[in-house]
């Protein structure tokens, strides 16, 4: 959301200043740690915005940063395609700083000199720190960090002098007259002694940044930003019960009051309840305007006999906007006929936004997700999506600083495309009830052990397989029910819960017992990556 003169007086009010500018750019170089280090700085109050290396120099400096960091990536510096930013930032002034690759690109194209390691280090090493410098100002001498890399840097640029060390390597660099800076090691990593001491040490006393990223100033900036944007039209929001649309709505009705309707569509692929349950939550406790449309009977004709996970996701992001499209023409011949329904609400969050523009291009694609990559092209609605900036973690709290009850901002993600990519195959209602009823054993159980906001995410998985099995003295040839348990922060990387062992078996004695047609349980043991959260 870009901020604008009015927002600035709104947002100090709160006692915020506008946000997203004057922040650090994080230029992206495939690196797998690329967003923690903009999560990372953004714990300090400062915003920062991850962009890809590819981004041209007009584009970083319209974000006007008072420093840049470089991130880490897979490749060598020497390889054919490596990714490269455009030398020219370098010379927009602002400090420096190139993590892992980051440094590694920042010396070779400095005139330095990289080479293949003898020995790669990965893992733990301990830097020892050879002499003064800003970026390890009040940080011990000796520390033990965390590196991932096969090339070193064996020849500094001019200017350049080593600050750090490990055994094996030039572990740390800098120009301070230029305020260039590099590490070798992930400061942005919990593994890493003191990483976040050395990443403040550059973004307060190297860069000079100002903590002007905070809720209430957002809120204010935002919600003034929507109002500017939306006037003379009204706006409909997809809520889906979960928190990011949920919050989203509620800004936007800060900012629109009754010119935003919400529509929560029961696409016949929700869990069990919740079209009731959510519907009454969001009308009754938060006051929102909400109209509830049942649209499983549209949506499941369309998926009829559909089995690729991809074209499910296309079928169900076309069906939404078509449900969407409706309810604007209803509106349009409805009260406030003469305000245009412009404009549609979505709940993106920072992370599908940036997965959806991959540093390697489409072909990185893995999952259309329907509230980025799914949206037909001929949409008949411009979007307003208030958290294309934040972080989950960051979305929780603005939804508590708007009042929010807990209940939804502690609640799991819930994918758009619902169940239809957890009931792998082609969908049919009964097979829906079955994946229902085991699912709702796994999240009521998951509760019980008092690990539901423990845990990032837990639901079943209704597969295509069936196996022999024997209850009550006959033989049975049914269902396969897959649990799958999350942990994560953000869900860019994930790892399988490890549930003990009286969860596991009570769920799945549960399943057994409860539900119709299944006969066997298994558990989901892969982590993301190699597998995504997600079966399809
Ligand atoms: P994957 O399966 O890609 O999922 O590891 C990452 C996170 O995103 C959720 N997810 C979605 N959310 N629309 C959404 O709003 C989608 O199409 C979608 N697909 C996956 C998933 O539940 C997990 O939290």
């Amino acid at each position: 959301m870009a901020p604008n003169p009015g927002a600035a007086a709104a947002a100090k009010e709160h006692g915020g200043m506008v946000s997203t500018k004057h922040g650090i750019v994080v230029l992206d170089f495939g690196g797998q740690y690329t967003q923690l280090i903009a999560r990372r700085i953004r714990e300090q109050q400062v915003f920062s915005a991850i962009l890809p290396c590819t981004a041209s120099v007009a584009e970083i400096r319209a974000q006007e940063p008072v420093g840049i960091v470089l991130s880490g990536g897979p490749s060598s510096v020497y390889d054919k395609d490596a990714p490269v930013c455009d030398p020219k930032t370098l010379e927009l002034g602002v400090p420096v700083l190139g993590i892992c690759y980051g440094m590694q690109w920042l010396a070779h194209s400095l005139g330095g000199k990289v080479e293949p390691a003898n020995r790669r280090e990965y893992g733990r090493a301990q830097l020892d720190i050879a002499c003064q410098s800003k970026l390890f100002a009040g940080v011990p001498a000796q520390l033990s960090v965390w590196n991932s890399h096969g090339d070193h840097v064996v020849g500094l640029p001019s200017g350049f002098h080593v600050t750090a060390r490990t055994d094996n390597a030039v572990a740390a660099v800098e120009n301070p007259a230029s305020r260039f800076y590099g590490v070798e090691f992930h400061p942005e990593v919990n593994h890493t002694e003191r990483g976040t001491d050395i990443l403040r040490n550059f973004v307060f006393a190297v860069c000079g940044a100002k903590q002007n990223w905070n809720r209430a100033g957002f809120i204010a900036e935002t919600v003034e930003a929507i109002r500017k944007q939306s006037q003379g039209a009204r706006a409909i929001c997809g809520l889906s019960g979960g928190v990011d649309s949920t919050v989203a709505a509620a800004l936007v009705h800060r900012a629109m009051g009754d010119r935003l309707t919400n529509v929560f569509v029961d696409t016949g692929l929700l869990r069990r309840d919740e079209f009731r349950d959510t519907l009454e939550l969001l009308r009754d406790r938060l006051g929102l305007n909400v109209i509830g449309v049942d649209a499983s009977e549209r949506f499941l004709t369309k998926l009829a006999g559909v089995t690729d996970p991809e074209q499910k996701r296309k079928i169900i992001g076309s069906e939404f906007i078509a449900v969407f499209a409706e309810e604007q023409r209803k509106l349009l011949a409805g009260a406030q006929a003469g305000l245009p329904v412009k404009f549609l609400v979505q709940g993106t969050l920072y992370p599908d936004v940036i997965e959806s523009v991959s540093v390697k291009g489409p072909s990185a694609v893995i999952k259309s997700h329907h509230n980025v990559g799914g949206l037909p092209k001929d949409m008949p609605f411009a979007l307003i999506e208030p958290l294309r900036d934040l972080f989950k973690d960051e979305v929780r709290q603005i939804g508590r600083e708007l009042g929010l009850p807990e209940e939804i901002l502690v609640k799991q993600p819930f994918p758009g495309p619902g169940l239809a990519v957890r009931l792998l195959g082609a969908i049919t209602r009964e097979k829906l009830e079955t994946l229902r009823g085991a699912d709702a054993v796994v999240v009521e159980e998951i509760r019980r052990a008092g690990l539901y906001e423990k845990t990032w995410q837990a639901f079943a998985v209704l597969l295509p397989v069936q196996s022999v099995g024997v209850m009550g003295d006959g033989r049975t040839y049914a269902d396969t029910i897959a649990v799958r348990v999350v942990d994560s922060l953000d869900a860019m990387t994930a790892d399988w819960t490890r549930l003990p062992m009286e969860v596991l078996e009570r769920i799945s004695v549960r399943i057994v017992n409860e539900v119709p047609g299944v006969n066997r349980v298994v558990y989901d043991i892969s982590s993301k990556p190699p597998s995504t959260i997600e079966w399809e």
